[in-house]
């Protein structure tokens, strides 16, 4: 029997759900029948919420399935701060009793480097009101220098030689910046702090390929878990700039692992029964208001990873069309239902209206002007939480999410209820 391949990708602009859907994946769906996770973009400004009954576990950089009972993978297109992934994370993990013994970095990944943080420092300052309200954790410096050819690959860390060739050509660079000048960066100083680096890491390296064909063998299953969500991809989404920096489609896994598109099982898509977002970009459906602030209040909706409270608006079914149709996703689960238990009525923006016409996906060049066309619907004022039969479903809440799906003409899978794994009906 050939491969299998599964991915779990977000609709919105992240924060969709994405982990708990994927604990219940490889806890209870495919429990033990995964062979390998995979997370493939973004670095530590990602952030998966899992919820077990009393434990919580917030997770950054490693994959979901580096507190279950499976192989994981950082791989190439990630990027690795690699004192934040080792004494924060992982020590924490261990410290939680999580072994991480079958946790792997790709070589080919890349290395958050000394100055990432620091360059974007100055790019938001110099931006002031216009920055890009990034999580400030050097992600997006870090991909502009892969894309421009300076990016050091983990492997690279174990090479002295090319090592320091490479923050040469790096420094020599940068150091036609004056702000880069006043850091004070010693080419001989760098390259001992990555080797450094290099050393720690090395225990967890993999070359992927061999890796995931030895993991794999002839009938393994592989799943790859995607961060943020694709209202975030660089390319695809119309909320550039505002934007992260990497890509976070269906198609962006088949180029790094060489899946055929023929090869998938199920290209799951996760998305919110309403929409938040954290930090600047253009909302058509933002509620800034007492409605906005009861679904952040209900949902919890203070970011993972910096705490910021998210904007919280009505479900954007013109942004989730576009989402579906880039990533040939398979089917929708739908998350925190709850969160909209006490409303009295509920809205859905199922088109924009865009320079005097009615449009159903967002035009690419950006949502400036975009005016959401709204269906309302009943609410059910009766609590789903913590509901697992779709029959003990209030009937309202039935009705809003097979509406969803007939919308989006696409196969709902499953609903999540509550925050913790368990919270789920599972519809296949
Ligand atoms: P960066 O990814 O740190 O460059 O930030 C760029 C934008 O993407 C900012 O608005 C961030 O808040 C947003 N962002 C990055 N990662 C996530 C995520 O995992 N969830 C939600 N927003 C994110």
């Amino acid at each position: 029997m050939p491969n299998t391949y599964d991915s779990v990708l977000g609709l919105q602009w992240g924060d969709e759900g994405k982990g708990k859907y994927l604990d219940f994946i490889l806890n209870y769906l495919y429990q033990g029948m995964i062979s390998l996770v995979a997370r493939w973009n973004g670095g530590t400004n990602a952030g998966h919420t899992i919820v077990r009954g009393n434990q919580k576990i917030a997770l950054h950089g490693p994959p979901s399935g580096i507190i279950s009972d499976v192989d994981c993978l950082i791989a190439p297109m990630c990027v690795v701060n690699i004192p934040t992934l080792l004494d924060t994370e992982i020590a924490d993990l261990k410290k939680q009793g999580f072994g991480c013994e079958r946790f792997h970095v790709a070589n080919e990944a890349f290395t958050i480097l000394p100055w990432h943080t620091a360059i974007e420092g100055f790019e938001e300052e110099a931006l002031g009101k216009s920055k890009r309200d990034t999580t400030l954790r050097g992600i997006g410096p870090a991909y502009g220098d892969i894309t421009r050819r300076y990016g050091i690959p983990i492997g690279v860390l174990m090479d002295p030689e090319e090592l320091f060739k490479r923050v040469q050509e790096n420094l020599a660079i940068k150091n036609m910046m004056d702000q880069f000048r006043d850091l004070n960066l010693n080419a001989e100083a760098v390259t001992a702090e990555l080797l450094a680096l290099g050393e720690r890491i090395a225990p967890y390296t993999v070359e992927m390929d061999s890796y995931i064909e030895s993991t794999l063998g002839n009938n393994g299953t592989m799943l790859f878990e995607g961060a943020q969500g694709s209202g975030l991809d660089y390319i695809l989404s119309p909320s550039y700039p505002y934007v992260s920096s990497s890509g976070m489609t269906t198609s962006d896994i088949e180029k790094i692992f060489r899946v055929n598109p023929s090869d998938w099982r199920n290209i799951h898509g996760v998305m919110k029964a309403y929409v938040t977002s954290v930090g600047y970009r253009i909302f058509p459906t933002k509620q800034d208001n007492d409605i906005g602030g009861q679904m952040r209040q209900r949902g919890g909706e203070f970011g993972t990873t910096t705490g910021r409270p998210r904007d919280c608006g009505w479900l954007d079914l013109v942004m989730v069309r576009l989402a579906i149709k880039a990533n040939r996703t398979t089917g929708i689960f739908i998350t925190k239902l709850d969160v909209l238990d006490e409303m009295p009525e509920i809205k859905v923006c199922v088109a924009y209206r865009y320079r005097g016409d009615e449009i159903k996906y967002p035009p690419r060049a950006g949502l400036a002007g975009c005016k959401p066309i709204y269906t309302t619907f009943p609410g059910w004022q009766t609590s789903t939480r913590g509901v697992t039969q779709l029959d003990k479903l209030a009937k309202n809440a039935r009705k809003y999410v097979d509406w969803i799906a007939e919308q989006l003409g696409i196969p709902l899978i499953g609903i999540s209820t509550g925050p913790d794994t368990r919270d789920t009906i599972w519809l296949g």
